[in-house]
């Protein structure tokens, strides 16, 4: 089941979220430091351990202390113009996390709209792109939530959502 919601993702209680981090893996600002925050330095640690993360990979961790047992960790692409295969790049994060969540038993699994935020990435694209990836996915986890920050997201999310499911 796909859900759409307007939350601080590391409030969630499910088997993982996701984080758009940056290819160092070692924290930053947005999503990416609330989920440091929440998770507490071990997080930082056990990071550390991991070397980096490719652009379009994705890395899992356990949550420490957050209420979500893991954290898978995918780096966005930083917006360029679009020419630099920003959309491909996105599209393999989703996917990405998505095979690294089936790899490790995950049923339920929370996504913040990767790349929208410092990385620059066009809302509407990348809602797009996400949707689609979770659409793909939806067969094989109980739960997937579109975890949005803002009510203005999870209308857009909504809209796509509506207009991706009329040519299923
Ligand atoms: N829960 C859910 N969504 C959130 C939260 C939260 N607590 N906080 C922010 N968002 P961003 P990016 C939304 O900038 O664009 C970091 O410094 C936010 O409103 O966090 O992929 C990393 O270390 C936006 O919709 O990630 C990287 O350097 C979305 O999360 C860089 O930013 C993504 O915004 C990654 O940039």
């Amino acid at each position: 089941m796909l859900e759409i919601i307007c939350e601080d993702i590391t409030t969630l209680a499910v088997d993982a979220i996701v984080n758009a981090a940056n290819t160092s893996l070692l924290g930053g600002g947005g999503v990416d430091g609330a989920i440091h925050a929440a998770a507490g330095p071990v997080l930082l640690d056990f990071c550390r351990t991991l070397k980096g993360c490719r652009t379009g990979e994705a890395k899992l961790t356990p949550g420490f202390d957050l209420p979500a047992r893991r954290i898978i960790h995918t780096v966005g692409p930083v917006w360029q113009g679009g020419e630099r295969y920003e959309a491909r790049l996105l599209e393999a994060c989703y996917r990405n996390s998505f095979e690294v969540a089936l790899q490790n038993e995950v049923r339920s699994i929370a996504f913040p709209a990767i790349s929208t935020g410092v990385y620059g990435f066009p809302k509407d694209q990348a809602a797009k792109i996400a949707v689609s990836a979770m659409l793909e996915f939806e067969d094989r986890f109980e739960r997937i939530i579109a975890c949005c920050f803002s009510e203005a997201d999870a209308q857009l999310y909504r809209s796509v959502l509506e207009t991706l499911r009329a040519k299923q």
